[in-house]
C-alpha cells in the first residue's frame, strides 16, 4: 500500500468518529450487528456473540466488531468502516492482511494440489516448507511434525517430551497460556475459568511455578539482585523425590508471556532455566507460537538469551493466517520416536497441509527479505519510547511500560499495584471508537497490549500514539 493510500485511510479513520461510537451495542441499521444476532443462532452464543456484547466488570455494551476486509495493516467490518489493526488477529498476521505475494503462493498451490497425504503420502511442498523452517530455525532444531493450531503443537510437543524420555509429568507457569485442547489446557496456568467446566478431564500431571514477573515477584525479590529465586524454588522442587527431576518430563515455558500480560522475564532468566534443565536431566520446551518469527525484534524471543530448547513450538506468524503449528524438536529428542511398523503413533487428516506449506515458505522469504525481524525492533523501540512518555504523565495509572520488538504492552495499575482492569478495557473500548483496534491480557485483563503487523507503516504507529494518548486522556478524566 503507498504512502498516499495510507494517508487517505488514516484520515478516513480520524473523520468518520461518530459512526465509530454508534457502531456499539444494538444499533439496528448496521449490518454487524445483523450478522451478530445471527450469529447467536448459528454459533454457541456463549462463544462470540453473547460474550463479546457485554464486557461486564467494566459495563461496557459493545457488538463485536464483524471484520469483512483487509489490507496491510488495515481492516475493514461489514459496514465498511476501516481500522488499524494493533493486534495483528491475534499476532498472526505479520505480513499484513491480503499480502499479495502470499496471496499467490496460495492460489498456485490450491490450484495445483490442495490436499496431501499427510504422513502416507506427503507433498513435495512439505518438503521444502520443513527444509526451510530447520534453516530458519536455532541450533540444531531441526526435524518437525506439522498440525493446523498452536494448542495441537504444544500437544505434539509433550507427547515428544514423553517419548524422548519416559516420564509424564511438565512443569509449567503461573499465567501460561498454551491452548485450550484437553491436553495444552492441562499446562496452561492462565485464567481458570478455562480449566474449571473440564477440570475432571484434565491431566493433573503438572506443577504449577511463579513465572519470572519481576513486577510482582512471588518471592518478594528485587530485580537485579534476587539471583533468581524462581528458578532455586524450581530446583529444590525437582529434587524431591517425588513429583521431582525422576518424574518431569520437561519445563514448558513462553520465553515471553503473551496472554499472561506480555510479561518479560529479565535478561539471563531463560539461559539459567536452559541450564537448569540440562543440569536436572530434563527436556526445555519453548512455546514461540505468540512470539515466533519477528514478533519481539528477534527471529525467536530465546535469541534474546542466546538459548535453544530441545522443542520449540510455532504457529500464528509461521504463516500468517493459514493454520499451520509445528513441534520443532532436536535429534536426540526425535529419536525417542519409534520406527512406524504399521499405523503412525501421532498424525491427522490434514497434516503438513500443502496450502500451508506453501505460504510458511513464502513468509520466511519475506521475513528474510524485508529484514521484519529489525523492523520489529526498531518500530517496537519507538513505540516503548512513547508508552514511557505517556506513563510518565499517569504514573498513578501505569505501573509499567514492557516488551521486546513489536510486542509491547502498558500494565495499568495503581501504586500499591491493584489492577486497573475497567480503565484498561475504557482504553480498549475507546481505542476502537478511534478506530483501532487492540486487545487486553493479563490475569485480570489490565493490562493493554499491541502485536501489530510487523510490516506496520510508521504512519499508522504514529496516529495510533497520538489517539493512544488523547484516549487515556478521556478514559482517566472520566474515571477521576
Ligand atoms: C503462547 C501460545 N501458545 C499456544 C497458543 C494456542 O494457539 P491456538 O489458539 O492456535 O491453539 C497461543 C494462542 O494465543 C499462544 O499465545
Amino acid at each position: 500500500m503507498n504512502a498516499s493510500r495510507i494517508k487517505e485511510l488514516l484520515g478516513e479513520i480520524a473523520s468518520r468518529r461518530e459512526e465509530y461510537r454508534r457502531s456499539g451495542f444494538g444499533d439496528a441499521s448496521a449490518s454487524s450487528t445483523h450478522l451478530v444476532d445471527e450469529l447467536a443462532v448459528v454459533e454457541c452464543a456463549g462463544l462470540t456473540a453473547r460474550r463479546a456484547r457485554f464486557d461486564g466488570e467494566a459495563g461496557i455494551e459493545r457488538d463485536p466488531v464483524v471484520l469483512s476486509r483487509g489490507e496491510g495493516a488495515f481492516l475493514w467490518d461489514a459496514d465498511g468502516l476501516p481500522y488499524v489493526d494493533m493486534g495483528a488477529c491475534f499476532a498472526v498476521a505479520a505480513y499484513g492482511h491480503a499480502n499479495p505475494e502470499i496471496v499467490g503462493a496460495l492460489t498456485e498451490q490450491a490450484q495445483r494440489l490442495m490436499h496431501g497425504m499427510g504422513d502416507v503420502y506427503p507433498t513435495d511442498t512439505k518438503v521444502s516448507f520443513l527444509k526451510a523452517l530447520a534453516a530458519y530455525a536455532p541450533g540444531n532444531l531441526s526435524g518437525a511434525l506439522l498440525s493446523q493450531s498452536g494448542a495441537e503443537a504444544v500437544e505434539t510437543a509433550m507427547k515428544m517430551a514423553q517419548m524422548a524420555t519416559g516420564k509424564n509429568r511438565f512443569i509449567a507457569f503461573e499465567s501460561s497460556y498454551h491452548g485450550l485442547s484437553y491436553g495444552a489446557l492441562s499446562v496452561t496456568g492462565h485464567q481458570n475459568r478455562f480449566k474449571e467446566p473440564f477440570a475432571g478431564r484434565i491431566c493433573q500431571q503438572t506443577t504449577f511455578v511463579p513465572y519470572a514477573n519481576c513486577l510482582r515477584c512471588a518471592f518478594g525479590c528485587e530485580p537485579d539482585t534476587c539471583g533468581f529465586a524462581c528458578i532455586r524454588y524450581i530446583e529444590r522442587m525437582l529434587e524431591l523425590p517425588s513429583g521431582g527431576a525422576g518424574d518431569v518430563a520437561a519445563i514448558i515455558a513462553e520465553p515471553i508471556q503473551g496472554r499472561g500480560g506480555d510479561v518479560v522475564p529479565p535478561k539471563g532468566w531463560l539461559k539459567a532455566l536452559r541450564e537448569l534443565c540440562t543440569r536436572r536431566n530434563i527436556l526445555l520446551i519453548l512455546d514461540e507460537i505468540y512470539t515466533g518469527f519477528g514478533r519481539t525484534g528477534y527471529r525467536f524471543a530465546c535469541e534474546r538469551d542466546d538459548v535453544v530448547p530441545d522443542i520449540m513450538c510455532l504457529g500464528k506468524a509461521m504463516t500468517g493466517g493459514f493454520p499451520l503449528s509445528a513441534a520443532i524438536a532436536t535429534p536426540e529428542v526425535l529419536s525417542g520416536w519409534p520406527l512406524n511398523t504399521t499405523e503412525a503413533i501421532h498424525t491427522s487428516t490434514f497434516l503438513g497441509n500443502p496450502m500451508g506449506c506453501a505460504v510458511g515458505l513464502k513468509a520466511l522469504e519475506i521475513l528474510e527479505r524485508d529484514d521484519l525481524v529489525g523492523q520489529s525492533r526498531q518500530k517496537g523501540d519507538w513505540i516503548q519510547e512513547q508508552f514511557r512518555r505517556i506513563q510518565a504523565k499517569y504514573p498513578r495509572y501505569i505501573a509499567q511500560v514492557r516488551g521486546s520488538g513489536l510486542m509491547q504492552a502498558l500494565e495499568m495499575a495503581d501504586q500499591t499495584l491493584n489492577p486497573l482492569t475497567d480503565l484498561a478495557i475504557r482504553i480498549v473500548d475507546e481505542m476502537r471508537s478511534r478506530g483501532f483496534i487492540l486487545l487486553p491480557s493479563g490475569p485480570w485483563s489490565h493490562v493493554i497490549s499491541i502485536a501489530p503487523p510487523l510490516m506496520i507503516p510508521m504512519e499508522c504507529l504514529e496516529a495510533f500514539i497520538r489517539e493512544l494518548d488523547a484516549g487515556i486522556a478521556c478514559c482517566i478524566a472520566e474515571s477521576e
